[in-house]
């Protein structure tokens, strides 16, 4: 296992992760993800992945903001779930934001496997926002100190 920063010439790779993940499980409950908006994302964004036998098994998207890391975008390969590399990389980016600045995060109301992620890294629950997403359902606010 490795943990790497990502760079525009990982895009395909994680293009092809993110429609392993919709392919697997179509719509999975509270996770949306446009794929136009990776190269936009990419250009603006910071992204950190994790490599399982030099394959990206994982990867998270975060902006640089006063005071924080705000994360747009986790996801773990169907194929690489449960071994624990997400929480091995969030916790490479505790550990990496220093103690000036928080861990900020959104995520969807029915979405219980990355709200027992984050609740298990220590995240807590700072805001609510109702109607956020685009089925109605309301975004849940994580901070992380
Ligand atoms: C949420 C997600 C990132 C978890 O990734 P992962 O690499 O499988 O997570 P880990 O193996 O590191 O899990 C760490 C902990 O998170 C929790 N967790 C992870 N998946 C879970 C699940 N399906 N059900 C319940 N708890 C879960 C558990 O507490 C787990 O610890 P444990 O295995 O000791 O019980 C992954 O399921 C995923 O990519 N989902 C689709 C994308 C998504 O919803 N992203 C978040 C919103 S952007």
């Amino acid at each position: 296992m490795r943990i790497e920063s990502l760079y525009t010439p990982h895009k395909p790779e994680m293009r092809a992760l993110i429609e392993a993940v919709l392919a697997n499980q179509g719509l999975q409950a509270g996770f949306y993800w446009p794929m136009d908006l990776l190269g936009a994302e990419l250009a603006t964004a910071e992204a950190v992945g994790i490599f399982e036998d030099e394959k990206l098994a994982g990867f998270v998207l975060y902006r640089d903001v006063p005071g924080a890391w705000e994360i747009s975008l986790v996801v773990t390969h169907p194929d690489f779930r449960r071994r624990g590399l997400m929480e091995t990389l969030i916790k490479h980016l505790i550990a990496a934001k220093g103690q000036n600045r928080e861990l900020w995060l959104e995520v969807h109301q029915d979405n219980d496997a990355a709200q027992k992620l984050y609740e298990k890294l220590g995240f807590k629950l700072s805001g609510r926002r109702p109607r956020y997403y685009k089925d109605g359902a309301t975004a849940l606010l994580y901070s992380c100190p």
